[in-house]
């Protein structure tokens, strides 16, 4: 069984694949963090005309043990992932990574932005996971703010929506809810609430099979 869960920056679809993964006793990979690892590793070059190849170049050499949650959660590490992912040969490098995890025998959950359109187009079950702008950005506040980071929170809303933006243009991103995806507002809902909704829709794609 694969599972796709898509949506923008902080919409929760994070904790909602986590859950999911547990609750069908699934592997999970979050994919924001590929890209996130590669941002990270050319930070340096951002303003730099060598930016792209050096991307491209992180990309291809990325190995898992770059992907440790604990240095890639922040806003600007978000930010400089949201500029590699504009980069196609970025996106191919970083392909069949993610392919190989979503076929896996027994399958997988995976989040991101193109997981149901791009990655795993014959996903079980997929989500499309929506909240309004405000309230990603409280959740993100508080999940940096667990973590001991202080807060701009006029700027952190506008980061967030100048990443969806560059997100949702992305020529090469896939970036849209697939025809066949199910669409889960958590604007309004707990944690506990969006996962019993995920469940249930999960558990429903399932059925009608
Ligand atoms: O899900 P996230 O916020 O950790 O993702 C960070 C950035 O990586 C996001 O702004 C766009 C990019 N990304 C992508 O283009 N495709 C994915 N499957 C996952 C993330």
């Amino acid at each position: 069984m694969i599972i796709a869960v898509d949506g923008p920056a902080a919409s929760g679809k994070g904790t909602l694949a986590s859950g999911l993964a547990k609750h069908y006793g699934l592997p999970y990979l979050d994919t924001g963090l590929l890209y996130r690892a590669v941002g990270r590793a050319v930070e340096q070059y951002e303003n730099s005309p060598e930016f792209e190849q050096r991307a491209i170049a992180a990309a291809q050499t990325l190995d898992e043990n770059d992907l440790e949650p604990e240095f890639l959660l922040s806003a600007k590490v978000g930010t400089l992932a949201s500029k590699v992912a504009v980069i196609g040969a970025v996106r191919h490098a970083l392909f069949d990574y993610q392919r190989q995890f979503a076929t896996q025998d027994g399958g997988a959950v995976l989040d991101g932005r193109d997981i149901g359109t791009v990655i795993a187009p014959e996903a079980d079950a997929k989500l499309f996971i929506q909240a309004d702008s405000k309230a990603r950005m409280e959740r993100r506040a508080r999940q940096l703010e667990a973590r001991g980071q202080e807060v701009d929170r006029y700027a952190l809303y506008h980061q967030i929506e100048e990443r969806d933006a560059r997100d949702m243009a992305n020529p090469n991103g896939g970036f849209y809810k697939a025809a066949d995806a199910h669409l889960l507002d958590t604007t309004l809902l707990d944690i506990e609430a969006a996962l019993r909704a995920a469940i249930a829709i999960v558990d429903g794609a399932m059925a009608s099979k």
